[in-house]
Parts: structure tokens; sequence; C-alpha cells
């Protein structure tokens, strides 16, 4: 689009004090330009968010869609459309690489498109030099924002669309939480909830906590209430969010631990299922420990990365755990929690990881017996301590490392998959087969996906079934009648 819109309608007296009612103003606002450009267009203007990274960008894209949807854009399938936002994620070297490759596609589209608006948000708009980059060789994008200005989104789509150039704004960090935006999710039965923001942990290899800021809890009350909202909107799943939700609450003004925040969720009527992640197991207490030995509602999985096996390694990762800690976790939460499945995430060749640090990574594996696990090759990020060391690992040696850790992990996952088989279980039914509209897809309390015949109407329950066989890492059952 050439110009764009101004039709001299927002009034500064108007605009409120409140950051959640000032937003609101501006959805008004961005609702009438979008009408005005859909009359001008002959149809509905048509949006479409791509989503890289994890949960935490998930539930963010939740609130993009939330604000798209209320003024006035409708969702399309394909990033042919009048309104393409990529929300971003850094936190390896590929998942940058990703953006720029498709961007590429996108600026045709918009050849062909005068109402086209291409919008870039999340992680990797907190790198400056990513900024400069887009600024010289990506002029036809159209907004780009950061982490922590993403409630300003209905303000921004605004200034965006009466500008004739790039609009940019991006904060190092915040302190702000703005509550009570609008959110559409992607599911009708669960739903993520961001219990904090951040980062503080600062492990060496990681770039989160420079894109994500420092760690900041919500108010627990703010927190039970809008779980309480979904649950009377008909979800039953919720998954607690955060970078390491064993530190929820150090910093709130009423202090508060997650254990005691999972048992107040626990007492909410109508919520069937917590899950949560992640879990940094420096900080997991005996008292979580406790506190899910005797729920009815957490989930029996716990997601625990461990990132290396290796004691001198975890200490260069900043970690603050050892080999032996982690392992006497494990064995903690086994105890308590005897049918809990585990999964992880390990990074193979952090600078100066010898053969016998690998080794040790591998026996980790081997005691845990991990249900499964995410393997990652280490990924330099500018900025991080890590990158910066001499002692880069070659990346033959890294490649060949890689392939053994995977090759150990999938044995061992394939030989746990199965251990549930002719039990009937409680099934929360979450979408149609993707191959046979005959069968839904659905998850156990341990995370195992199980497909059975059924129709649509069961999605979004919890039903018992009973699990007839294993096929690789999947069950096939049926409804216990
Ligand atoms: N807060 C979570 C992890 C978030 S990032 C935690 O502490 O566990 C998700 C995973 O990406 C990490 O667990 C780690 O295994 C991986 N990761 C992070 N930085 C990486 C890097 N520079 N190279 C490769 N993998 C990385
Ligand atoms: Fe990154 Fe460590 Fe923070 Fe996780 S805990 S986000 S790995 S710095
Ligand atoms: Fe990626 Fe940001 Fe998540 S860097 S992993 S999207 S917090």
């Amino acid at each position: 689009m050439k110009k764009k819109m101004n039709l001299n309608i927002i009034d500064k007296k108007q605009i409120p004090q409140s950051e959640s009612e000032r937003q609101y103003y501006f959805m008004d606002i961005a609702k009438e330009y979008v009408s005005q450009l859909a009359a001008q267009k002959g149809s509905a203007l048509t949006f479409h968010v791509t989503t890289f990274g994890c949960q935490m960008n998930a539930r963010d894209s939740e609130k993009l869609v939330g604000i798209l949807e209320r003024i006035g854009y409708v969702e399309t399938e394909t990033e042919e459309a009048d309104f393409v936002i990529y929300n971003t994620c850094t936190v390896r070297e590929n998942a940058n690489n990703k953006v720029y490759g498709r961007l590429g596609a996108l600026c045709n589209y918009k050849k062909k498109n005068q109402y086209m608006l291409i919008g870039l948000c999340g992680c990797m708009m907190q790198e400056p030099a990513v900024v400069e980059k887009l600024k010289e060789s990506y002029r036809f994008v159209d907004l780009i924002f950061g982490t922590h200005n993403i409630y300003k989104f209905a303000e921004l789509i605004v200034t965006a669309l009466e500008s004739d150039s790039m609009t940019i704004d991006i904060w190092k960090d915040t302190e702000q939480i703005v509550e009570d935006l609008p959110v559409e999710r992607k599911y009708a039965f669960k739903s993520g909830v961001n219990i904090m923001f951040g980062c503080n942990n600062f492990c060496s290899y990681c770039i989160v906590p420079y894109v994500r800021g420092r760690e900041r809890s919500r108010e627990p009350k703010e927190i039970i209430r809008e779980i309480e909202n979904l649950v009377a909107d008909g979800v039953v799943e919720v998954m607690l969010l955060g970078q390491n939700v064993n530190s929820y609450g150090k910093n709130l003004e009423e202090p508060m631990t997650f254990a005691e925040l999972l048992a107040e969720i626990e007492k909410i009527e109508g919520l069937e299922r917590i899950r949560f992640m992640t879990s940094h197991p420096k900080d997991l207490s005996d008292e979580l420990i406790e506190v899910m030995k005797h729920s009815r509602k957490i989930c029996r999985h716990l997601h625990l990365p461990l990132q290396s096996g290796s004691s001198r390694i975890l200490a260069a990762m900043n970690r603050r755990y050892d080999k032996e800690h982690y392992l006497a976790l494990v064995e903690k939460l086994r105890a308590s929690v005897p049918d809990i499945a585990l999964t992880t995430d390990i990074i193979v060749g952090f600078p100066g990881e010898t053969e016998e640090d690998f080794e040790e990574t591998l026996d980790v594996v081997r005691k845990v017996r991990y249900d499964s696990a995410f393997t990652f090759i280490y990924s330099k990020r500018t900025g991080t301590p890590a990158a910066s060391r001499e002692d880069q690992v070659p990346e033959e040696i890294i490649k060949e490392r890689f392939d053994r850790l995977l090759a150990e992990v999938q044995q061992i996952a394939a030989e746990k998959a199965g251990k549930l088989t002719g039990q009937v279980q409680p099934v929360l039914i979450e979408e149609i087969n993707a191959q046979d509209d005959g069968l839904v897809t659905g998850r156990l309390s341990n995370n195992s996906v199980v497909h059975l015949p059924g129709t649509a109407e069961l999605i979004g329950k919890i039903v018992d079934v009973r699990l007839k066989e294993c096929r690789g890492f999947y069950y096939l059952g049926e409804l216990e009648k």
C-alpha cells in the first residue's frame, strides 16, 4: 500500500490512562481503518500468523490473533494474506535462517497485493543486528516490534496503517504485565497460561534472557482468574508457562512458591488437567514433588532439561546443578510419582565438551531412561558468554556425537513406549486423526498419544480408553464402555 490510512480520528485527549483500556481504544481506531480498507478492497481483509519457537511464542500468537480478529481481520490458512506476521524465535541460528528464507516469498506476495502488510515480532527482533539487517535489506517489512511491547499490538497496527515507511518499536526490557487483552485460543478445550515472563538464569549458551528480559511473575489472583474464565469457556487442561516455573513467585510483593500456586490451581472446579513447562532442575523443590504426588490434576509428565550429563560442562553452562543432583532428583520424583513420564532437552557440542563429557551425558540418558528427549546441536549465539569461548567443538565431532545420542535416546524411547498396553486410561481427545477421519487422537496424562475410533463429538472430552496395542510411539485404543 503506498499511502495508507489517516482518518485523523485519534483524539489525544480521549486516550485512556490505563494500559489495557488504551489498547482497547486503539483497537476501535484500527477497526475503523480495517473496515474502510475492506470497503475499498471489496472483501474482508485476511491475516495469517506464523509462529516459530516455543510455547511462549505460541501463546503470544494467540494474543496477536485475538487482537486481529477483534479489529476485523479474518484468519486464513495461507501466507497470501493482507496481513502476515512472523512471530520469531532466535534460540538457535537455524531458527533465524528460516525467517530470512521465507521473507523472500512474502515480498513476492506483497508485490501482487497493495493491501498487504508484513509484520515481524518475537525474540529475534530483540537482537539489534537483526533489526539493522532488516532495515537495510528488507525494506518491504511494514512493522517490527519485540517481546516486551506485544501488548501494544493494536496501537502499533494503527501507527503502521498511518505510515508510509517501516514502523519499528523495540524495547530493551519492561516491568509491565498488561492483563485482560483479547486472546483467541487455538484449541477450545486446552490453553497455555503464562505464569511468568523472562528469565534470570543466564545459562551461558542461551539467548533467551537477553531477548525476553528479566523474570517477572504474574500475580496469583490474575492467574487464577484467567484459569477460572478459561474453564467457564470450556477449557479442561492448562499448560502453565514460564522459562523456569520452579522459581515462580520469588519476586512478588507477597512471595509465593510454585508448589503453592499449583495447590491453588488444583482447587479450581471444572479444571481437569494441569501441565507446566519448563522446570529447571536447580529449583525443583521437595515441596513441588509432594504436591505432584498428592495431586489429582497435575499430569504424570515432567519435562526436566538435562542439557549435559557432565558436571564439568554443567558448571560451564552455569546450570547450577551437577550430574549427581540431577540423578538424585529423578530418583526422588520416581519414588513419589512412580508412573511419571520424564522428557528432557540435551545440547551436544557445548564449547570444551570432550568425549568423556559426552559419555557422561550418555550415562545419564541410560540411567534415567527418558520417555523422549529433544536433542540439539550447540548453536553459537552472539552475545552469550559461551559464544566467545575459543574451544568450540569441531562440527564433524559434534555430528558424530549427536548421531550416537539420538540413536540411544530413540532406542530407549521405543523400549519405554507401550508400557501401559492393556490398561484403561483417561484420555483427553484433541482432534480428528489427520490420516484417518474415522479415528480421533488424544493424549494420556503422561502425554503419550492415542488413536481410537471416534467422532468429532468427543473432542475436548476426557474419556476412558483401553490401550490395545502400541505402534512405534503411539497407542491404538478403543473407548471403554
Ligand atoms: N527455559 C528452558 C529452555 C528454553 S530454550 C530451560 O531452561 O530448560 C529450549 C531449549 O533449547 C533448551 O532447553 C536448550 O536445550 C536449547 N537451547 C538453548 N540455547 C541453545 C543453544 N545456544 N544451542 C543449542 N540449543 C540451545
Ligand atoms: Fe535459557 Fe537457561 Fe533461561 Fe532456560 S533457564 S531460558 S536455558 S537461560
Ligand atoms: Fe525461541 Fe524465544 Fe521461545 S528465542 S525458544 S521463542 S522464548
